[in-house]
């Protein structure tokens, strides 16, 4: 099969998978869908609240030095005039001439159809580029016409007037709220440089063409925090010392113009450092806390992952540097989650316009000093990226016993259930003691599935397929000697244990837990 064909055989068949198994479905598909959002079934949004829940556990709440914000899904529009937004939050679109009439964007169509990388061009040099090779619409072959450029910002009316001046925009990122509400945050806490302001929420990108399944979409839920310093001290990261030891797989600028070089290269945090090629100790830090989380707490594969560069035709107008953290789809590198170093742009920003000061006072060895924060890093992610990363992933086919096996191979703490309790008979006796099981495990927190109908081989299979790690059974002989079935989903390995042995056995294995 040709790779192309590959690559959409690949995503309409996880779409499909998505859709059967209650995960996620275009919004409205029945009556025919809205391109671009999404709805989240039973499975998806366990899923989805889980990944959600970590972050915010592990970047927020376990960490004394990030707080949390919440800001406003509709917003005023001088945020986004400061921003650069209004101006500068662009792609780059062309409509067919053809019969479709669609609308495309020039950037993408040129990476697909030339297979071409577009993040050094500007919106004349992809023209150029796309007169040259008579490029064509992919849907009807029609003539292409001129570029415009198209913001992607939402807008609405507040209010009853339909003025502009009751034009509000839906935010495209949290971070602007972050930035403007950063003088509420200052004098209502005792934060301390450095510090880290976060926030995880809804976002909305008119995208031109979504597509990819979650990849891109033009609504979706953004995690991202920024990281603030004294700008005199962007290189004072105690912490970097920790990790300076650990390997990346980086694919930096240099390596990118040089065509043979190798997908990324392995170097320890360290040695990237002395070779300059991070521009701050802190986004250094920040990347290597990410990679990692997504190799050891998400179990995602690490030569799957690598931190890409951005070109510096490629950086938002707000960043000095940007480094992404990609992951090998079946169409491509592309970006899992951004980390821009956006300097004290922003903040400097929303007080030009707002007239309101953005100082922070800090008591340093040599008295207090008064300045703007710099922004030495923002990591920001998209939950659904990170969900359709670990479907990516995880999903498996293979065939056991000549019958196929769908399996989703997820790491158990962002399964949509700990566990699955089948009574091998509806038979009051065994359903007893397997509803007690139940109880027990709610006590203790756990997601609980209970299934007490259908063959014991298709109710594995059920749960193999939405990545339950474990599966329970309650049989005759529990009656007599109060052991259960527990079977494994990655191996399939059954084994009778006690059932007082039941919960330290779920627990183990999700602090361990170790891919098959
Ligand atoms: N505040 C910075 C910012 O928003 P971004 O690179 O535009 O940066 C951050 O977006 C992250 O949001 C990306 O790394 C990606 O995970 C996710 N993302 C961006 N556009 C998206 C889209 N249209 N659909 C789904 N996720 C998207």
């Amino acid at each position: 099969m040709h790779i192309d064909e590959e690559m959409k055989f690949f995503l309409e068949k996880i779409i499909a998978y998505a859709n059967k198994t209650g995960i996620a479905h275009l919004t409205g598909n029945i009556y025919g869908g809205l391109a671009g959002f999404w709805d989240y079934g039973p499975v998806g949004v366990e899923i989805k609240n889980r990944i959600k829940e970590a972050w915010w556990n592990d970047f927020v709440k376990n960490r004394e030095d990030i707080v949390g914000y919440e800001g406003a899904i509709i917003t005023h529009p001088k945020v986004w005039e400061a921003s650069g937004h209004v101006s500068s939050f662009n792609d780059p679109l062309v409509f067919c001439q053809g019969k479709c009439k669609k609308k495309h964007r020039l950037d993408h169509l040129i990476e697909d159809l030339l297979d071409l990388r577009t993040e050094n061009l500007s919106i004349d040099q992809m023209w150029v580029i796309a007169k040259e090779k008579k490029l064509y619409c992919p849907e009807c072959k029609g003539n292409l016409g001129e570029p415009v450029i198209f913001n992607l910002m939402f807008s609405t009316q507040v209010g009853s007037t339909e003025d502009t001046s009751s034009i509000a925009y839906l935010r495209p990122e949290n971070a602007q709220l972050i930035f403007s509400g950063f003088k509420n945050v200052i004098d209502s806490t005792r934060v301390k440089m450095p510090f880290g302001i976060a926030q995880s929420g809804i976002v909305f990108r008119n995208e031109i063409s979504p597509r990819n399944f979650l990849f891109r979409v033009r609504e979706y839920e953004l995690m991202e925090f920024e990281y603030f310093t004294n700008p005199d001290k962007v290189n004072e990261c105690p912490q970097f010392d920790d990790l300076k030891g650990r390997e990346i797989n980086i694919h930096d600028k240099k390596d990118q113009k040089n065509e043979d070089k190798a997908e990324f290269k392995r170097l320890t945090v360290q040695e990237a450092w002395e070779k300059k090629i991070f521009k701050n100790k802190w986004q250094a830090y920040w990347l290597t806390v990410f990679f990692e989380w997504f190799i050891n707490d998400l179990a995602i594969t690490e030569e799957k992952l690598r931190l890409r560069q951005h070109m510096e035709s490629e950086l938002s107008h707000y960043a000095l540097d940007t480094w992404d953290i990609e992951y090998r789809y079946s169409f491509g590198w592309k970006e899992l989650l951004g980390c821009a170093n956006r300097t004290q742009y922003d903040l400097q920003q929303q007080k030009e316009y707002s007239n309101v000061k953005m100082e922070f006072m800090e008591d340093t060895e040599e008295g207090m000093k008064k300045y703007i924060p710099y922004v030495v890093a923002e990591p920001s992610v998209g939950l659904g990226r990170i969900l359709l990363t670990l479907i990516a992933d995880g999903y498996e086919e293979e065939v056991v016993k000549g019958r196929k096996r769908i399996v989703l191979k997820i790491h158990p703490r962002f399964a949509p259930y700990d566990v699955a309790i089948f009574p091998l008979q509806k038979k009051d006796d065994i359903n007893i003691i397997a509803r007690k099981i139940y109880e027990k495990l709610k006590e203790e927190r756990f997601v609980v599935y209970y299934d007490d109908s259908g063959s014991i081989g298709k109710r594995y299979r059920r749960q193999d397929e939405i990545g339950t790690p474990f599966c329970i059974t309650v049989d005759f002989d529990t009656l007599n000697d109060n052991q259960i079935t527990i079977r494994n989903r990655d191996s399939m390995e059954q084994k009778r244990i006690p059932i007082s042995d039941l919960i330290n056995e779920l627990k183990d294995n999700r602090e361990h837990y170790n891919r098959q």
